[in-house]
């Protein structure tokens, strides 16, 4: 967990260069997405599209989402939302910029909380919504994060985001290897596309599980 926890911590530190690489917003961040992660431009907004799949337009109930990072790419749909929003993340400076950006953005009722996925600080059944982007190739202790996101959502709740699985691009997966995986940024091992349409078959009540190159997206009932 330190390695994770240092690794992010400094991408806090300098969360710009990570932020305009996910809102792919400019030239470089488009190189980068294209080279290591196989998207371009239509590619990209699919995996938007699939990553907030799970979260309906006119959502209205009480969303986790874990983890937040820096808010760039929830924070603008929670902005259209009339919704009780919990955001957590480990690293403290990943935070503060989501926090930053909260501000900016004029955005009250969203609550920031500085929490472990593997010991989420919730009751049972708490949530309508549990929403996961980029999280599962990262936390360590993955099973531990699978059955406390399940353990918070309610019954009938939707659980929903994506993470990369490996097997779909061999580029994607080299640089994960050589680069994600060896400087903390991602733990191993990571899901293919099967396991994981497994894993989450046989957890939930029902899982559509969709991909675009290596991100799979999923939208889960409980
Ligand atoms: C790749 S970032 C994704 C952030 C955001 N969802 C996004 O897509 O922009 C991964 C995040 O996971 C957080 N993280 C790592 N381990 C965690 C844990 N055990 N519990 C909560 N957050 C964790 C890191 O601090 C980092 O902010």
């Amino acid at each position: 967990m330190q390695k994770i926890l240092d690794a992010y911590q400094l991408v806090g530190y300098c969360s710009t260069f990570f932020d305009r690489m996910m809102a792919n917003a400019d030239l470089l961040a488009r190189l980068a997405l294209k080279i290591f992660w196989g998207l371009d431009a239509a590619a990209y907004q699919k995996f938007l599209a699939q990553a907030f799949a799970g979260i309906p337009k006119n959502f209205g109930g009480r969303l986790l989402e874990v983890p937040v990072g820096t808010g760039v790419l929830s924070l603008p749909i929670y902005q259209k939302l009339d919704a009780e929003i919990f955001c957590v993340d480990y690293s403290d400076k990943m935070l503060d910029a989501a926090k930053v950006r909260a501000s900016q953005m004029n955005l009250r009722g969203v609550k920031f909380l500085q929490g472990d996925v593997a010991k989420l600080p919730f009751a049972d059944n708490f949530f309508d919504a549990v929403l996961s982007i980029n999280g599962f190739h990262v936390f360590p202790d993955k099973n531990s994060a699978w059955t406390e996101t399940y353990r918070v959502l309610k019954s009938g709740g939707t659980f929903s985001g994506c993470m990369y699985v490996k097997g779909e691009n061999r580029r994607t997966d080299f640089f994960v290897e050589n680069f994600c995986d060896r400087q903390g940024f991602f733990s191993p091992p990571h899901e293919t596309f099967a396991s994981l349409q497994k894993k989450l078959s046989e957890r939930y009540a029902r899982a559509e599980i969709t991909n675009v190159e290596s991100f799979a997206g999923f939208v889960c009932t409980k």
